[in-house]
């Protein structure tokens, strides 16, 4: 029974948006007001992705940023809150993907003047391929945006989600009076302060009088007119429909002023869902079960530059996590324990005896993991969900030292099970390539390189549209097309065919003329 309130006292999410919406400010103010932090500008802002340019030394601040407040936990009405940050800058958008593998729900943040943009559209859908709840907050209603009515339906139609307000912006802009919570029917007055909370007031009616005494006769008769459209617009809000996917709660707010927030955190702790089901290629594992099985998620280097540390991110599935128990590394087959487990609630690290699913912990590691490994009590599981995009961005890596040859193939080889980017071989002259979905990857690498590992590389420009995995059960056409080709193939980290396509003609060309090979633009297949 123990076993069970633990879990169900669980909520793991994380906060998405396009850069700019707000989504550092709401992280810093939920901690703020979930008591985890007690001065703003704790989070520091990720200032990387406000420039398009590129500046590496700027990137290392960040790592160094983002380690601190990658995971973030606190515990709230009997709550045990954790927040996975995401990056915002759109070339680490594969991290957050697989991030977002790691949670049970999402927040999105919106900025009422700019609607529904580019980053955030991605990323909604990599919610709906997973099924993955997700609430809406519209942030800065402190200026002047779309017509909230509007804004709705853009959301609907471009997060292809039902939505439901569950809070609503009385006016904005200059003229923005505060938030009615639809859910507990409290009005929240605005005040433009960053530092202190309004307290609610109660009103079960709203044609209560008192309300135009706060806000105004005007903006009163506005809002009982806007809530009386939400109401026969919008079905009653569904909590089990949100648990399914299928409908978006929303809120309205100003993150800067504490505004909107307490709403959202309050109702968040009520309806979030605790840890679901988790998928792996062998069976569905349900949390409850009594045998431990994560997954890793993200790896960290360079915690402490002088010990060129990692930190493997573990999310517990199922079962209890025990310190100094034996776990089973199944892609490795051996069995490994550890010593210093660390979960990431409060400000500081700390070493934990146990953890429960939902629970992200870190596990110091010198080499032993790849994202997507999977420990268990000895079940050989799998978890599926965690792919690499196929990158479109291309460069030959050379070796650039010819007497740190050793250090550049370990370094090449431990970014890329980090997660960096992707290292192909070319079939026909061995040449190593490293491909990305950002051109900021290869900054990373080569600073990384030199300042960890001591090696240094040189880039060669190659002109790629695409690379893509090829399979086929018609050996005979698999050979032809290899033999045709045999200039465009490479061979990915396990060994694996790949297609590496010049132009979209050419794949277009191949597709249509191989049909018995099956192109695939992600790794999980
Ligand atoms: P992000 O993580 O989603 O990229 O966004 P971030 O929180 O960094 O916010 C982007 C900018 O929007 C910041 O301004 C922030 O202060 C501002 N902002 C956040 N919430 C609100 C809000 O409710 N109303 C208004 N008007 N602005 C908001 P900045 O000038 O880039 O940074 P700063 O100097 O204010 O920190």
């Amino acid at each position: 029974m123990a076993f069970e309130k633990e879990i169900n006292k669980r909520r793991t999410f994380a906060i998405i948006s396009h850069p700019d919406a707000g989504k550092t400010t709401l992280t810093e103010k939920l901690l703020l007001f979930g008591g985890a932090i007690h001065v703003a500008g704790a989070v520091k802002s990720n200032k990387i992705k406000k420039t398009a340019t590129s500046d590496f030394m700027e990137i290392e601040k960040q790592r160094g940023i983002s380690v601190a407040t990658s995971v973030m936990g606190f515990d709230y009405a009997d709550r045990k809150i954790t927040i996975l940050d995401t990056p915002g800058h759109k070339d680490f958008a594969e991290d957050t993907y697989r991030t977002l593998t790691a949670v049970d729900s999402v927040i999105i943040v919106i900025d009422v003047a700019k609607g529904v943009e580019e980053q955030t559209k991605k990323l909604a859908e990599v919610c709906r391929m997973r099924n993955t709840p997700v609430m809406v907050f519209v942030n800065k209603m402190d200026r002047d945006g779309k017509d909230v009515f509007q804004l709705l339906d853009e959301i609907e139609q471009m997060l292809a989600i039902k939505v439901r307000p569950l809070a609503w912006g009385i006016g904005m802009g200059y003229n923005f009076k505060g938030v009615y919570n639809l859910y507990s029917k409290n009005l929240r007055l605005f005040e433009s302060n960053r530092e202190q909370v309004t307290p609610a007031i109660h009103f079960e009616n709203l044609n209560n009088s008192e309300i135009d005494e706060y806000i105004g006769a005007e903006s009163a008769q506005t809002l009982r007119d806007e809530i009386e459209l939400v109401e026969t617009v919008y079905p009653e809000f569904d909590v089990e429909a949100y648990r399914r996917a299928e409908l978006a709660p929303v809120f309205f707010g100003s993150a800067v002023n504490n505004f909107g927030v307490q709403e959202l955190l309050d109702t968040f702790v009520e309806i979030a869902p605790s840890p679901r089901n988790s998928t792996t290629k062998e069976r569905e594992i349900s949390p409850y079960e009594d045998k431990f099985t994560g997954f890793v998620f993200k790896i960290h280097a360079n915690m402490d530059p002088n010990h060129r540390d990692r930190v493997a991110f573990v999310k517990v599935c199922s079962g209890k996590f025990e310190r100094n128990k034996n776990y089973l590394h199944v892609r490795q087959e051996k069995q490994l324990k550890f010593s210093n487990p660390t979960s990431f609630m409060a400000e500081k690290k700390q070493v934990i005896d146990d953890a429960f699913p939902g629970d992200i912990i870190g596990l110091y590691d010198s080499g032993n993991f790849k994202i997507g490994d999977t420990l268990t009590e000895g079940e050989e599981l799998h978890f599926s969900g965690i792919p690499s995009f196929s990158p479109e961005m291309f460069r030959y890596i050379e070796n650039g030292d010819p007497l740190k040859f050793k250090q550049l193939n370990k370094g090449i080889d431990q970014l890329m099970d980090e997660g960096v980017a992707q290292l192909f071989t070319n079939q026909y002259n061995g040449r190593k390539i490293i491909g990305t979905v950002g051109s900021l990857q290869f900054e990373v690498i080569e600073y990384r390189l030199k300042h960890e590992y001591n090696a240094t590389c040189r880039y060669e420009p190659l002109n790629l549209y695409k690379a893509c995995w090829i399979r086929s059960t018609n050996k005979e056409q698999l050979d032809d097309f290899k033999k045709r080709k045999y200039q465009f193939l490479a061979l990915d980290k396990h060994g694996r065919d790949v297609f590496l396509a010049d132009t979209s003609f050419a794949l277009q060309m191949a597709q249509q003329n191989f049909p018995e090979i099956e192109f695939y633009f992600t790794s999980e297949f």
